[in-house]
Formats: C-alpha cells, sequence, structure tokens
C-alpha cells in the first residue's frame, strides 16, 4: 500500500504556538501525534529542526513514553484484555480468533491500517471479563463470535 505524502502544515501551525516555550518538547510530540496517529520520521525531523533540540533527544523522549508510537497505527484499535481474570474466562480463544481472522498476530497492524490489534494486562474491568476496549469503547463478556463480528464491521 502506498504511502499518502505527508503534509506538514497543521504541525507548523503547532509548532508556531510553542517555539518560544522551553521544555515544550512532550507537548509538541503530543499534538503531532494527534495529528497523524503516529510519530513519522520527517515529523519527528521537523520538530527537532524547528524546537532546535537534537534529533537524538527527541528519538530518546518517543522512545522512553509508551505513550508515542514509531509506527504507523492502524484507524482502530483493538486492545484486548489477558489480565488473569480475562485469561480464565477465555481470552486465549479470542486472540487466536482476531489473530487468524485479521491475518496478523497481537501487537500488529493489518496491512491496510484498517486494525492494529494489541493484547493488555487488565482494562480495570474485570467484572466484565472477558473484556476488549475498541476504540474508546469498552465491551464485556466476550466471546470470540461476538468479537469476530465486532472486528468484521470495523472499516
Ligand atoms: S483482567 Fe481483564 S479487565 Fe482486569
Amino acid at each position: 500500500m502506498t504511502e499518502e505524502p505527508l503534509d506538514l502544515t497543521p504541525l507548523y501551525r503547532v509548532l508556531e504556538q510553542y517555539r518560544a516555550q522551553r521544555g515544550a518538547l512532550i507537548p509538541v510530540l503530543q499534538k503531532a501525534q494527534e495529528l497523524y496517529g503516529w510519530l513519522p520520521k520527517p515529523v519527528l525531523e521537523t520538530i527537532a529542526r524547528e524546537m532546535r533540540v537534537p534529533l537524538s533527544q527527541v528519538y530518546g523522549v518517543v522512545t522512553f513514553y509508551a505513550q508515542f508510537y514509531l509506527t504507523r497505527r492502524g484507524r482502530h484499535i483493538i486492545r484486548q484484555c489477558d489480565g488473569t481474570a480475562c485469561h480464565v474466562r477465555g481470552a486465549g480463544r479470542i486472540i487466536s480468533t482476531v489473530e487468524n481472522r485479521l491475518g496478523i498476530r497481537a501487537g500488529e497492524t493489518t496491512p491496510d491500517y484498517r486494525v492494529t490489534y494489541e493484547v493488555v494486562y487488565c482494562l480495570g474491568s474485570c467484572g466484565l471479563a472477558p473484556v476488549a476496549m475498541v476504540d474508546d469503547q469498552v465491551v464485556g463478556h466476550l466471546v470470540p463470535e461476538t468479537m469476530v463480528k465486532i472486528v468484521d464491521q470495523l472499516q
């Protein structure tokens, strides 16, 4: 799949707001990630240049914090819980079913960037086990068939 060209105009708008502020690197990176969904190399290079920070320092920050992504994410993010409560209620079977359905392993993104599928270890909703977050929605009492239906509906 070909990458769409990256429009850096909105990033320059963000940089305009923060350029004069010392220590604004993290908020700028957060805003940039909101704009692009992840942090592509040209975005990091632009931020480093415009904020007058070494690129190595920018990479240092981005790799230190788990909130930043250096690879492109899917349009939809599914986080399947496989913590203890969810595991004993069959999360493992849901995970293998979804992996088969999407043709990827947990932790990967489909080649068309439709879905990123992740496994996490407790979403704080153990009473609803097994649980997944589908984008911003918590879905509980899952069975593999329900999850397949949900996955198929994501565009
Ligand atoms: S173990 Fe799955 S929500 Fe807590």
